[in-house]
């Protein structure tokens, strides 16, 4: 099997390190930044002997080398500043990421899409239209990395073991996103069950913000850890043929009353890709928010 990454910086070589570790595929990086990619792979290649995978990492700046990969994962593009929101993004990454895409379908037409660069739901709105790949094929990661975050807080909240709670984010990985408490459990209870609306609603409101909050600390970029723990459980998901459930950013063609937009819903992940998605019954309310959610990447889809 082999994954490529385009895109060497925090996310992608982050990325390359959580696969090699996984020694589930070769992994091939690629950056314009010319030793960019080589340099971090041979860095992650040294570690082998002593963590003890066997695959080969290497890094390129040429687009040949990334022919005959299973998956390409996309985090090419610049990443937030404090004071920017994903959309502030929007020009320069849709155009890197129509380029990248140009590549792929040049090189490696077969692959299954991961993109991950922001914002996320227009860029892979940008990949799915530029690919001539079925659908389910060419998809986006943001609905698992801010489930995590949300997971992540409320097993803090409760003094639980994070590995109980079992979080669900639907929408798009903004502003707009819709954590689900409904839809959301601690070993089986209901979050609505176990917590008051007030703390609820105070965890909800910090996965919003929770890239932000990173990105006011950090200064000079975002988050990498946790999206990079995403995108690798996504690929082993397809590698291994999971049909592991996350949400994930995905073409929508009537599912949830919407069509011609991608975000993130529930779906299905295996060696397809997206293989199925999941319809969840709403709230009134939810169902609102999902509308609003979708208006909000039509307006930067419009834009692009
Ligand atoms: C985040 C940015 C990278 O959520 O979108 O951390």
């Amino acid at each position: 099997m082999k994954v490529s990454i385009i895109g060497a910086g925090n996310v992608g070589a982050t990325t390359a390190q959580r696969l090699a570790e996984l020694d589930i595929a070769d992994v091939m990086m690629l950056d314009v930044v010319e030793g960019l990619a080589q340099g971090k792979a041979l860095d992650i290649a040294q570690a082998a002997p002593v963590m003890g995978y066997n695959v080969d990492v290497a890094g390129t700046n040429d687009y040949r080398d990334i022919s005959s990969s299973d998956i390409v994962i996309v985090t090419a593009g610049i990443a937030r500043k404090p004071g920017m929101d994903r959309d502030d993004l929007l020009a320069t990454n849709i155009k890197i990421t129509r380029e990248v895409c140009s590549h792929i379908q040049e090189q490696t037409p077969d692959a299954i899409i991961m993109t991950v660069t922001n914002p996320l739901d227009v860029t892979t709105y940008a990949a799915v239209k530029c690919m001539q790949q079925e659908r389910g094929r060419v998809f986006g990661m943001s609905g698992l990395l801010d489930s995590s975050r949300f997971a992540t807080f409320i097993a803090k909240e409760i003094g639980c073991n994070v590995r109980d709670v079992n979080a669900m984010v639907l929408g798009g990985h903004g502003d707009s996103m819709i954590p689900l408490p409904e839809y959301t459990t601690v070993s089986g209870i209901p979050l609505t069950k176990m917590m008051e609306k007030e703390t609820i609603d105070r965890l909800v409101q910090r996965t919003v913000n929770a890239g932000a909050e990173i990105v006011g600390y950090l200064k000079t970029g975002s988050a990498f850890y946790a999206p990079s723990a995403a995108i690798a459980i996504m690929t082993e998901a397809i590698l291994k043929d999971t049909k592991k459930i996350v949400p994930a950013s995905v073409y929508l063609d009537g599912e949830y009353g919407l069509r011609d937009i991608c975000l993130g819903v529930p779906v299905k992940i295996g060696k397809n890709g997206a293989e199925e998605i999941i319809e969840l019954k709403l709230t009134k309310e939810q169902e609102q928010a999902l509308k609003q959610s979708a208006e909000d990447v039509h307006q930067s889809i419009l834009k692009i």
